[in-house]
C-alpha cells in the first residue's frame, strides 16, 4: 500500500511529507519487517506566525489553553493540506497517513508530578482531522504507547534504520542532524537487541537560535556565517561537560534541554566574541558533542565503518566539515541517506509512514533497545474517515 508519513520536527521549520509504498515482505528474507520504497517527498515551511506560535507553544510555562486547542486543529489542517498538495504533486495517493505531530513537550525521564513519577510527552496535530480531509485512515501520537511500556517515547525512527541499513558485515551509524541529532548504530549481522540509539545533543537547534538572535535569519545558510568566524575552544569543552553529554544511552532531549536558557547561558559564556564566532562554536559544539557521543558510547560495541548522515543539517556545509574532520580518525566513511534510495530530508517522514504501516496492521514498531521500553508495543492512535 501507499503510505503517507508527515514529520514536523523541533525546529519548526515547516512540514515534510514523504510517500512510499509498502508491502509485507516476502519469502524468508534475512531481515524481519516489510518491505520498504522511497516514492515522493515535499517539504512545506511554516508560514512565519504559526511558527512563532509553535514556538512559543513548545515547552511554554504560560501558554494559554485556548492556543493550544486550537493550535491542535490549525496545525492539522496545515498538515492535511501538505498530504493533499504532495499527492497532487507527484499524482499518487496514500491509503493510509502517519502523522507525527508537532512536539510541544517532551520529557522522556520521570520526574515528580503531584506525588508520583511520571514521563510524559504530547504531540499536537489532530488526527480526526487530517484523517476527514484526506479521507483515508490516521495514526497518529506514536510516542505515548512507548511510553506506556516503560519507554521514553524516543527516538522512535530506529525502526526504519534497523530496516534500511543492517548490513550483515557492515557496522553502520545514522545519524540524524534536525533540531536535535540523534544516532542510530547498528553493529554488523546485529539483532534489534544489538541496536544502540540515542539523542547526542544540539542538532541546528542553538544554531538556529544564534543565527536567529545575532542576525535576523532563521537559520545559518550552507554554514556561510560559522565558516566565516572562528571557533571559541574553551566555550565548547565547557558545554561538553554538561550532565547530558555524559548520561549514558538511552537519553533524549529537545528544547528543555536546548532551548532558550541553554542559548542564553552559550551566549553568556561567549561574552563580547565577535558574533560569528559565536555562531562558529555552536556549530562546532554539534560536531563534537556528536564524535565525542560516539567514542564514549558506541564505537566499543563493535566495529564500525560508515556514518550515514541525514537530516537538515546535514546541507551545512562547515557543519559537515568540522563533522568529517572529527569523524576520520575514527576510522568513518561518510555516506549519504540517498546512497540507500532515501533523500535526506524525507528519512524521517518516511520512517513515520512505515511506523503508520506497522500499527495499521497491528505489529509493534518501538525499537526497545533504543527507548528503554520493557517490551514491544504497536504505537498510535488511528482516526478514521
Ligand atoms: N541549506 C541549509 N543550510 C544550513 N542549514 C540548513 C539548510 N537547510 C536546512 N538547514 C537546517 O536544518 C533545519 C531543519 O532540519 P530538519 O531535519 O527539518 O529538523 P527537524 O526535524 O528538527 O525539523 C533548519 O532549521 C536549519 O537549521
Ligand atoms: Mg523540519
Amino acid at each position: 500500500m501507499i503510505v503517507a508519513g508527515v514529520m514536523s520536527g523541533t525546529s519548526a521549520d515547516g512540514i515534510n511529507v514523504a510517500l512510499v509504498r509498502v508491502s509485507a515482505q516476502q519469502g524468508h528474507a534475512k531481515t524481519p519487517g516489510p518491505h520498504f520504497k522511497f516514492l515522493a517527498h515535499a517539504e512545506y515551511p511554516y508560514p512565519k506566525d504559526v511558527r512563532r506560535a509553535v514556538l512559543a507553544a513548545m515547552n511554554s510555562t504560560r501558554a494559554s489553553v485556548p492556543d493550544l486547542a486550537h493550535l491542535n486543529f490549525l496545525l492539522a489542517e496545515l498538515y492535511s493540506e501538505a498530504v493533499l498538495a504532495t499527492q497532487s504533486k507527484f499524482r499518487l495517493k496514500a491509503e493510509l497517513v502517519g502523522c507525527h505531530g508537532q512536539t510541544l513537550y517532551h520529557q522522556g525521564e520521570p520526574e515528580r508530578f503531584l506525588g508520583r513519577k511520571l514521563a510524559v510527552t504530547w504531540q499536537t496535530g489532530e488526527g480526526a482531522v487530517i484523517a476527514a480531509r484526506v479521507g483515508v485512515p490516521v495514526v497518529s501520537d506514536f510516542r505515548p504507547a512507548d511510553i506506556a511500556a516503560g519507554g521514553q517515547g524516543a527516538p522512535l525512527v530506529p525502526f526504519l534504520d534497523y530496516l534500511l541499513y543492517r548490513d550483515e558485515r557492515v557496522g553502520r551509524v545514522v545519524q540524524n542532524i534536525g533540531g536535535i541529532a540523534n544516532l542510530t548504530a547498528i553493529p554488523g549481522s546485529a539483532s534489534p537487541e544489538q541496536v544502540v540509539a540515542f539523542d547526542t545533543g544540539p542538532g541546528n537547534m542553538v544554531i538556529d537560535a544564534l543565527t536567529e538572535r545575532l542576525f535576523g535569519k532563521p537559520f545559518d545558510r550552507d554554514g556561510r556565517i560559522a565558516t566565516s568566524g572562528a571557533v571559541m575552544k574553551p566555550v565548547v569543552a565547557h558545554f561538553l561537560r554538561a550532565p547530558f553529554f555524559r548520561r549514558k544511552p538511552p537519553k533524549t532531549a529537545g528544547r528543555e534541554e536546548f532551548g532558550r536558557e541553554f542559548v542564553g547561558e552559550f551566549m553568556q559564556r561567549c561574552g563580547r566574541a565577535n558574533r560569528r564566532n559565536v555562531v562558529a562554536t555552536a556549530t562546532a559544539l554539534t560536531a563534537h558533542s556528536i564524535a565525542d557521543a560516539l567514542r564514549r558510547f558506541v564505537l566499543r560495541k563493535g566495529t564500525f565503518k560508515e556514518f550515514i548522515v541525514s537530516g537538515g543539517g546535514a546541507r551545512n556545509s562547515t557543519l559537515m566539515a568540522m563533522l568529517m574532520s572529527e569523524l576520520h580518525p575514527l576510522g568513518l566513511e561518510l555516506r549519504s541517506s540517498e546512497e540507500f534510495g532515501l533523500p535526506s530530508e524525507a528519512k524521517e517522514a518516511a520512517a513515520f509512514a512505515l511506523l503508520a504501516y506497522q500499527t495499521w496492521n497491528r505489529r509493534s514498531s518501538n525499537v526497545p533497545a533504543a527507548t528503554g521500553a520493557k517490551r514491544a508495543a504497536v504505537l498510535g492512535k488511528i482516526s478514521y474517515p
